[in-house]
């Protein structure tokens, strides 16, 4: 740090002579993922909105607060944070953001050129790429996916004066070469209504359901009353008015459609006709209601998280910015990953949604490290304001969902190529919660539901049971090598994810993926918020060391998921099994169950345990 001093000092002093940093140091170096194509370098007019994130000394000091609010035997427990005091607690230290003005303000950037978030623990600004490769000491070039073709401007290693390294996590868009999907990889038009018409079949007896009976036709078409029937959720009407709100974030262009909502209205929740939710546009993401433009991720979402929730209101978050993105002369910016433009917004928001899923994600194994910590740290601060976060687990079983041996990212990108299971971020943040997939009445299983284990993230103390002894069952030998036994487990729970009945661009769609479990995942913890915050209670926030509690405490909170598996990577995966396991988590909620627990004479049940 303080030849920092000496090396900025001088340019201040002797201002008429030319700014001259530190000599550069690598700062960070990445292989570049499997799939992408190196092109020419990359123009030098281009701009490219740089983000600099400054390190947060104190983010410990939040986790610490996190865990204590989260954990239902803590006397803290629901003890949310105010947005200001989770900001003082990712607060740069003042040197940090000194030292990082100086270095911008050497390369003639200050004032208004840049913007900064609540916390200033990031720092934008929009530069020429000629100007980015030279404060980098580096050189950007264009990427083509060999899959589908878009290009994207990157570079595989970025450098930083020596002395700025202490006071820099990362910078953003040099080494994140996204690979952002929807989770929605069973996608066909229906054959039809008719697999309604099935009145005639006998219910299927399902003890932990409403009324102990589901009927026939959810084991071939899911529909609001199929989930409100399995989850147990059937009668609980939501106040709506109780300050209580979902949320759904949509990306790569994807518009929910509010004709298509009406029509999915009409047909499964009739009460429910007329209403709509609310659009919100982060950094220009567009709402485009041709009907011909509707995005199937962004309607499933939108169609089962607020049918099931509903009156709760609703809101629609559609980011802009989308990787990979055509560069060219009428594409103003490069962009970065936009979820943590999403996530930007939100934070600097006072009353975020208690409820949001995200159906997106990325191989982790794609995501540089310091990027992926830094975006598991902000949804560590939306947990610690009170948010539930739910993520897919990803369709791919352990791999990566791809089934052309030349772009699956089931080999390592170290330069090993070792063969290796394909765990997804965000999923993998141990500060979400990751929800798998089940199929048909009783459940099993999907076998494309992601689980696995972080190769990044170690396992936190909330699942540290349930993990291991899974582990210890797993008979000794078992894909040794292919998976990190010591890392962050996925899923938490499951949710059905397969053969839901949508509305797309006015038709009738069978529909699947763990992109249809969070939503609907969601859509239940919605409704548990909703009774909470009726009866005076904080919302349930950040889930997991709740969930993970619960199940041991009160196993008929989740429906135990014991058949199936999930291949991947030329295995067949995990097996789902009694208590936690990589398929289906914790299980399926029991919506009646868990509200007893979490309203009633248990709501603080910690404490009288
Ligand atoms: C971190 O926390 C300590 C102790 O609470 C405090 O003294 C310090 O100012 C904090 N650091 C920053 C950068 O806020
Ligand atoms: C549900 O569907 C599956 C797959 O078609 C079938 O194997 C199972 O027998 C069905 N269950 C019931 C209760 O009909
Ligand atoms: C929805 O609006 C239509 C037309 O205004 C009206 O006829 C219908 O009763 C409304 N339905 C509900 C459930 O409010
Ligand atoms: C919306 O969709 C219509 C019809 O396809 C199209 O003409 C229009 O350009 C789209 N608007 C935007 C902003 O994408
Ligand atoms: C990595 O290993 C796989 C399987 O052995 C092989 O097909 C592939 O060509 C290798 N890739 C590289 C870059 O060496
Ligand atoms: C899954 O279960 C099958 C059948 O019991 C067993 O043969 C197999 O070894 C199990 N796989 C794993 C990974 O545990």
């Amino acid at each position: 740090m303080r030849s920092l001093l000496t090396c900025f000092a001088l340019v201040a002093v002797v201002l008429a002579v030319p700014a001259k940093d530190c000599a550069h140091k690598l700062k960070e170096s990445v292989a570049p993922p499997r799939q992408w194509i190196k092109e020419g370098p990359a123009s030098k007019d281009l701009p490219i909105e740089l983000k600099i994130a400054l390190p947060q000394p104190n983010f410990s000091e939040l986790e610490r607060h996190l865990n204590e609010i989260s954990d239902p035997f803590h006397e803290r427990y629901g003890q949310h944070l105010s947005k200001e005091e989770v900001e003082a607690l990712v607060a740069p230290h003042a040197e940090s953001i000194s030292s990082v003005n100086e270095w911008l303000a050497t390369h003639g950037l200050m004032g208004d050129d840049l913007s900064r978030s609540p916390a200033q623990d990031w720092v934008k600004v929009t530069v020429p790429v000629g100007l980015a490769e030279k404060m980098l000491n580096t050189e950007y070039h264009v990427w083509r996916n060999a899959k589908d073709g878009n290009t994207i401007v990157r570079t595989t290693s970025y450098s930083l004066p020596e002395n700025l390294h202490g006071h820099i996590d990362l910078v953003q868009p040099t080494t994140l070469f996204s690979t952002l999907r929807g989770m929605d990889t069973n996608f066909r038009f229906s054959k039809e209504s008719k697999q309604l018409d099935n009145a005639d079949a006998p219910p299927i007896n399902i003890p932990s359901a409403s009324g102990g009976q589901v009927d026939a036709s959810c084991n071939r078409t899911i529909t609001i009353t199929c989930i409100q029937q399995l989850y147990n959720a059937v009668g609980f009407t939501p106040s709506g008015k109780n300050g209580n709100k979902i949320g759904i974030t949509g990306y790569l262009e994807q518009f929910a459609n509010i004709a298509d909502l009406q029509s999915f209205y009409a047909d499964q929740r009739p009460d429910a006709l007329n209403s709509t939710f609310e659009f919100i546009s982060v950094n220009g993401g567009l709402n485009n209601q041709t009907l011909s433009e509707a995005g199937a991720e962004a309607n499933l979402d939108v169609q089962f998280a607020f049918g099931l929730s509903h009156p709760i209101p609703g809101t629609f978050y559609s980011t802009a910015g989308r990787p990979p993105f055509i560069p060219s002369v009428s594409t103003p910016t490069n962009t970065n990953e936009p979820y943590t433009d999403w996530l930007d917004f939100v934070l600097s928001h006072r009353n975020p949604p208690q409820t949001i899923s995200t159906s997106y994600a990325d191989d982790e194994q794609t995501v540089p490290p310091s990027f992926a910590r830094r975006a598991c740290n902000q949804f560590a601060q939306l947990g610690a304001r009170g948010v539930s976060l739910m993520f897919s687990s990803g369709d791919g079983g352990v791999g990566d969902g791809d089934d052309d041996p030349a772009t699956q990212q089931c080999f390592t990108n170290d330069g090993r190529n070792k063969t290796q299971f394909a765990p997804l971020f965000p999923p993998a943040c141990p500060f979400v919660t990751s929800v798998g997939g089940t199929i048909h009445v009783p459940e099993t299983a999907v076998f494309f539901s992601g689980g696995g284990f972080s190769n990044l993230f170690a396992r936190p103390a909330y699942q540290q049971h349930a993990v291991t002894t899974f582990l210890k069952k797993l008979p000794k030998g078992t894909y040794a090598g292919l998976f990190n036994p010591a890392g962050r487990a996925i899923p938490d729970v499951a949710a059905q994810a397969d053969l839901f009945r949508i509305f797309l661009s006015g038709r009738i769609v069978s529909i699947g993926g763990t992109s249809a479990a969070s939503p609907t995942f969601a859509g239940i913890v919605a409704l548990l918020n909703d009774a909470r915050i009726s009866k005076g209670l904080p919302s349930l926030g950040f889930l997991n060391p709740l969930l993970y509690t619960i199940s041991a405490a009160f196993p008929k909170g989740f429906n135990d998921i014991t058949v199936g598996n999930n291949p991947g990577c030329g295995t067949p995966g995990f097996n789902a099994t009694q208590g936690w396991d990589p398929v289906t988590g914790l299980g399926t909620p029991n919506f009646g169950v868990l509200k007893d627990i979490l309203t009633g004479p248990f709501a603080h049940f910690a404490r009288e345990d």
